[in-house]
């Protein structure tokens, strides 16, 4: 039985001040809720402040980014050991900002490389992060130029593949994929629910493939894109969508915390 997720990615937002007003208003709203695992996931700067926040609280603290390395000359980076002295068990990979498929350039169309993570980074990262017993939220997901061409399929078993590279079995359970289509990523355009579950589906496949069936049905699935309060129980009531990786609706407590009861409702029904 997969216990459903709502993880808040909170980008580039909140100082320390508004961070904590965030996480603890959260807190206060999801006080009561049971069978779902919150996450919050707010920038670096703001981890030490979330994880007080969130103290004595069943709400767990993630980062968003991560470097594979133990330690060095990498500056600007942070390491999974890091992380886990912040009070981190989360760190969100391979997000699509940072993929850098923020868009495509007018006149060629290629892809615009921003922090320039690729599949062979994501795989880095997420050995790092299991390695130092962060769990992964690992990000897929097709630009809708890909979408068009007919491609998602293929590319997303590609990226699931790549970035479970060298995971061994006993670490799957750590492991949490989050399909993301770059198209409805902060567009306001959520994918619709059946083919969001779909896509979902084909990713347990591939990792049904990977680490045999078993595992995979023990492995959380979650949905981002434009998540909301109007359309998270459509999305939560489909069977192979375990919750969700959500942007803009995380940053508002009442709202985040719809999602957070919606996830523990739908699923405790089915
Ligand atoms: P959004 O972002 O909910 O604002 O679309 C989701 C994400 O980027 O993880």
């Amino acid at each position: 039985m997969r216990i459903p997720m709502m993880a808040g990615n909170w980008k580039m937002n909140c100082d320390n001040d508004e961070a904590w007003d965030l996480a603890s208003a959260v807190c206060d709203e999801v006080e009561d809720v049971e069978n779902c695992q919150v996450v919050l996931c707010p920038p670096f700067t703001a981890l030490s402040t979330v994880e007080e926040a969130i103290e004595d609280t069943d709400l767990a603290l993630g980062a968003q980014n991560l470097y594979w390395a133990e330690s060095g000359a990498f500056t600007g980076e942070v390491a999974a050991k890091m992380l886990l002295s912040c009070g981190c068990e989360y760190v969100i990979v391979g997000h699509s900002e940072r993929r850098g498929r923020f868009g495509e350039a007018p006149e060629t169309g290629e892809l615009l490389t921003v922090f320039g993570d690729n599949d062979a980074t994501v795989n880095k990262k997420v050995l790092a992060a299991l390695a130092a017993d962060l769990r992964p939220i690992v990000c897929v997901g097709e630009t809708i130029a890909e979408r068009q061409a007919g491609q998602t399929d293929a590319l997303i078993r590609d990226q699931v593949k790549a970035a479970l590279a060298h995971v061994k079995a006993q670490d799957t359970e750590d492991v949490i994929i989050a399909y993301e289509p770059v198209w409805a990523i902060g567009t306001g355009e959520v994918c619709d629910a059946k083919e969001a579950n779909r896509v979902c589906g084909l990713i347990r496949e591939v990792l049904g493939e990977r680490f045999g069936q078993e595992s995979a049905q023990e492995m959380l699935v979650l949905y981002g894109g434009s998540m909301k309060p109007d359309n998270v129980r459509g999305l939560m009531a489909e069977e192979e969508i375990d919750g969700g990786l959500v942007g803009g609706a995380s940053l508002k407590a009442e709202s985040f915390a719809e999602l957070v009861r919606a996830a523990a409702e739908e699923k405790s029904e089915s």
